[in-house]
């Protein structure tokens, strides 16, 4: 599902990324719908956002925010909130907004973090973000919709002629600073943008960083030689196994579950298959 123009849903619009996302879909043609808390930080967005408030917590209040989309991109995050926030906003929010499009089909395009499958690191221990992070990145896959997924180094970290574009895969780096690669915030909103309407970004998960030298102009040829997640995995490419399915919270894999059955019409027999192994199968879906 490749369209030149879409409606693209901002979950985390006012955030330091989602703001610059807004902005960069607006430049490239999308009309944009925001999905705000409260309608004092709205104000801070350009005046063509549709904003819809809502609050990923309460799923009651996602409808309007999901009506007529065919894209989303989310910049959800609950920094100093804690376990409680990153269960909550950073992978239950994930959860409600892709509950809320039922069956229907949607490009989705998240941004976790670079490190994330790290769970034995000081950051995740304290607040379980990582963990939870990667938990809705598996709520992603395991939707059957059309994905990409964008794990950013640190934030705006790069020197002023640092903008060249480097996809990793695997997640092999974990030093938890910013020697694991850094990124403009801007150029994680073109990514996140860019990959809605490229083929070559389909199925795609990396951690974004930049090196030294210019900023390439054609994103498709930056995506076109990663390796697709394999079909019906759970994870990442090449992502380390160490979040064993079986091991998983009750909740987690009730929700995993539910994410194949809703679109289990248009997925056939596939998704029956996804359905009837979740549970049991490590971090395979099938
Ligand atoms: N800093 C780095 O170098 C780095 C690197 C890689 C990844 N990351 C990850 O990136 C994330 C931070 O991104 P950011 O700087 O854009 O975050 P941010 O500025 O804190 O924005 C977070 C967004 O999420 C929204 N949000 C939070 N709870 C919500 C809820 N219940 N319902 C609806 N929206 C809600 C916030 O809304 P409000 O405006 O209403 O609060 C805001 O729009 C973090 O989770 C971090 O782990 C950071």
């Amino acid at each position: 599902m490749t369209v030149p123009h879409m409606t693209v849903l901002v979950v985390g619009a006012t955030g330091s990324i989602g703001r610059l996302v807004v902005e960069e879909s607006i430049r490239q043609g999308h009309t944009v719908r925001a999905l705000v808390r409260t309608p004092d930080k709205a104000r801070q967005l350009p005046s063509e956002a549709q904003v819809v408030i809502g609050d990923v917590t309460n799923p009651g209040t996602l409808a309007g925010a999901v009506d007529g989309i065919l894209a989303v991109v989310f910049t959800l995050g609950s920094d100093g909130a804690g376990k409680v926030g990153a269960e909550n906003v950073d992978y239950g929010g994930v959860r409600n907004v892709l509950s809320a499009l039922g069956s229907r089909t949607v490009r989705i395009a998240l941004m976790t973090a670079i490190g994330v499958t790290n769970r034995t690191g000081k950051y995740n221990q304290t607040t379980e973000a990582h963990d939870w992070k990667r938990r809705s990145e598996r709520l992603v896959r395991a939707s059957g919709l059309p994905y990409t997924i964008v794990r950013p180094g640190w934030f705006d970290y790069n020197g002023p002629n640092e903008h060249r574009i480097v996809l990793l895969q695997g997640d092999s780096r974990q030093a938890g600073d910013s020697s694991d690669g850094v990124i403009a915030r801007r150029q994680i909103a073109e990514v996140l943008v860019g990959s809605l309407r490229s083929d070559h970004a389909l199925r795609k998960t990396f951690e974004l960083v930049a090196t030294t030298g210019e900023a390439q102009k054609d994103l498709d040829a930056v995506f076109a030689p990663l390796d697709a997640d394999p079909q019906d995995s759970l994870d990442g490419v090449r992502d380390m196994a160490n979040m064993p399915l079986n091991d998983e919270p009750k909740r987690v894999r009730d929700d995993l579950n539910e994410m194949t059955r809703l679109r289990l019409p248009e997925r056939g027999a596939r998704a029956t298959t996804r359905r009837s192994n979740l549970g049991g199968q490590g971090d395979k879906l099938a």
